[in-house]
C-alpha cells in the first residue's frame, strides 16, 4: 500500500501569488480575489476534489528590493494590491465541511494576546480546521510600514518568535481548563471562574497578565505550519512545528532536507512521523503528454519574468538590478529568506548570476512546473512522497481555477486507483485527520504550558 498524499492548494488572496504573469491569462479568474463568491466556489470545488486544505500565504509589505522601487511590483500585481487572508476563512468554511485551512500570519506584527483570540475564534467557527503558517517575514518595508527603520536580524526573528509561541500555548491550553465552561443554565453559570486562570507571562518581548478571552476550542492550538529551512529555522520547526513547507528541485537535495527535519524533531523528544512535510509543486497536466507541453506553451506566452524578478530579489533580499546579466550574485549576507538563497546556489551552482535564474523562471517564477499526462504526474507524486519522504503537496496555482479542476478531474482518480490518496475525508479536526488526534501530543512544546488539572487559580 503506497503512502497517502496530503494535498493543499497554494494561494493568496492576491492576483499574483508564485507564477507571475498568468492573471493576463484570457481564462484566469484570480483578478476576482476581492468577490466573497470566487473564494466560497473555490472552496467548494477543492472539497469536492477531496483537498485537505487550502494553504494560504501573506506578506507584510511590498516587494520594493529589486532597483529599490515598488513601481514594479505595483505594475505586475506580485503580491499586491493583497488582502487579509484570514478574513475568507469564515466564508469558505461556511460552505465546506471538511477542508482545511492553512493561514499564515506574521507574529512581528500582531500581538500575542489579540491574535491568540482571533485563532481561537477561526478554530470554533471552521470546527477545529484552522492551521496557522509561523512567518517573521523577509521585508524590511514591512518594518517601515509599522515605524522601525529596518526589520530584525534573521536570527533574532526566530528568538522572538520562540517566546511568541511560548506566550500563545499559554492562552490557547494554559488558561482556561477542558471544564471550565459548564453552559448550566439552571444555576446560571456559563463558566466556572475557579477553572479559568491568568497567563502571567514577564519576557523578554512580551509581558502579558491576562486571562484567555475564548473558551477552550476543538484544536486549542492551531496545526501548526512552519516554512524557513535555514539552520535556525530546522530548529524551529523540530521544536513546533507540526508541517513544514519546503520548496526545492532536486529530489536527492529534498530527500537530505526531510531526514534532516526529522532527525532534528527526534532530538527534541518527538517522532520523526510528528511532523508533516508539504512540498510546494507547480503542475501542468493534460490527458496526455502532448496537452499537457501544449497547455505549458500557451499559459507561458502570459508569464512574466521580469515581475518574477521582483519576487525572487524580494524574497532572496538581493537587489539583481546591481549586477550585469553575467556577474556572479553575492550570497552570503542574506536577511530575507535564506532557504531560498540556498535553493538557488543548490539548483544553478555557487557561482549563479542573473541570467541563470531568468532561465529559470519558466513559469513566471523559479518554481518549474512538472509537466506531463496525468498518469506522469501520478507517478512523479508518488515517486517524490516515497523517495523523498514528503506527506504531500503545496500545489501552486497556475491558471485559476482550471489549474485545480485539471488536477481533480484527471489526477487524483490516479492517485486514487494506485491507493496513494483518499477516496472519502475521515471525520473530525484538522488535526485529526493528519495526525488522528485533536489536541498536540504530550510530547509537543505545547504540554508545559497546559493547564493542569490539580492547577489552581492563580489571579
Ligand atoms: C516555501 C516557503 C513559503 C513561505 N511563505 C511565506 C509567506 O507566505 N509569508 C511570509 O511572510 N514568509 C514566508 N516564508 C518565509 C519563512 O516563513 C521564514 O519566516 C523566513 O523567511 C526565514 O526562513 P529561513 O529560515 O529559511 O531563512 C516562506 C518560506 C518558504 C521557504
Amino acid at each position: 500500500m503506497p503512502k497517502q498524499i496530503h494535498l493543499n492548494a497554494f494561494d493568496m488572496n492576491c492576483v499574483g501569488h508564485i507564477q507571475q504573469g498568468l492573471w493576463t491569462h484570457p481564462r484566469d479568474q484570480s483578478a476576482r480575489y476581492t468577490d466573497i463568491h470566487y473564494w466560497t466556489d473555490y472552496a467548494r470545488r477543492l472539497e469536492a476534489g477531496l483537498f485537505d486544505g487550502i494553504f494560504l500565504a501573506d506578506v507584510l509589505g511590498v516587494y520594493d528590493v529589486l532597483g529599490g522601487s515598488a513601481d514594479a511590483a505595483v505594475r505586475g500585481a506580485v503580491q499586491v494590491p493583497v488582502g487579509d487572508p484570514m478574513l475568507l476563512v469564515p466564508a469558505m468554511a461556511a460552505v465546506t465541511q471538511h477542508l482545511g485551512f492553512g493561514v499564515t500570519a506574521n507574529l512581528t506584527y500582531e500581538t500575542p494576546y489579540q491574535f491568540a483570540r482571533r485563532m481561537t475564534t477561526l478554530d470554533h467557527l471552521t470546527q477545529g480546521r484552522i492551521g496557522w503558517n509561523i512567518v517573521t517575514g523577509y521585508l524590511d518595508s514591512a518594518a517601515r510600514a509599522v515605524g522601525l527603520s529596518g526589520q530584525t536580524a534573521h536570527d533574532d526573528r526566530y528568538d522572538l518568535a520562540d517566546e511568541y509561541m511560548s506566550l500563545v500555548y499559554q492562552l490557547w491550553e494554559g488558561s482556561w481548563a477542558d471544564d471550565a465552561v459548564r453552559r448550566d443554565s439552571a444555576s446560571g453559570v456559563y463558566a466556572d471562574p475557579a477553572r479559568v486562570r491568568l497567563v502571567h507571562h514577564h519576557g523578554k518581548q512580551y509581558q502579558v497578565n491576562a486571562m484567555h478571552l475564548g473558551e477552550p476550542s476543538p484544536q486549542r492550538t492551531p496545526v501548526l505550519y512552519q516554512a524557513g529551512s535555514s539552520a535556525r529555522g530546522s530548529r524551529f520547526a523540530a521544536t513546533h512545528a507540526e508541517c513544514v513547507f519546503l520548496n526545492g528541485q532536486s529530489l536527492p537535495g529534498v530527500q537530505k532536507i526531510v531526514e534532516g527535519i526529522r532527525a532534528q524533531a527526534v532530538q527534541h523528544g518527538r517522532a520523526g512521523s510528528d511532523i508533516k512535510v508539504f512540498l510546494g509543486a507547480t503542475v501542468i497536466t493534460g490527458r496526455t503528454e502532448t496537452e499537457a507541453k501544449e497547455k505549458f506553451a500557451d499559459y507561458q506566452r502570459y508569464a512574466s519574468s521580469e515581475a518574477a524578478l521582483v519576487h525572487a530579489a524580494a524574497s532572496m533580499g538581493i537587489d539583481f538590478a546591481r549586477y550585469d546579466l553575467d556577474e556572479p550574485i553575492v550570497t552570503d549576507k542574506s536577511n530575507a529568506i535564506v532557504s531560498n538563497v540556498e535553493a538557488m546556489t543548490r539548483s544553478a551552482g555557487p557561482q549563479w548570476t542573473r541570467r541563470k535564474l531568468l532561465e529559470q523562471m519558466v513559469l513566471g517564477s523559479r518554481q518549474t512546473p512538472w509537466v506531463g499526462s496525468a498518469e506522469s504526474i501520478a507517478d512523479t507524486l508518488i515517486a517524490w512522497s516515497e523517495q523523498a519522504d514528503v506527506d504531500g503537496f503545496n500545489l501552486s496555482r497556475t491558471v485559476v481555477p482550471e489549474c485545480f479542476d485539471d488536477f481533480i478531474a484527471m489526477v487524483v482518480p490516479i492517485l486514487q486507483d494506485r491507493g496513494a490518496f483518499k477516496t472519502a475525508y475521515a471525520p473530525g479536526t484538522l488535526r485529526r485527520k493528519l495526525f488522528g488526534q485533536d489536541r498536540l501530543p504530550a510530547s509537543h512544546a505545547v504540554a508545559a504550558h497546559r493547564f493542569a488539572a490539580d492547577q489552581g487559580s492563580p489571579r
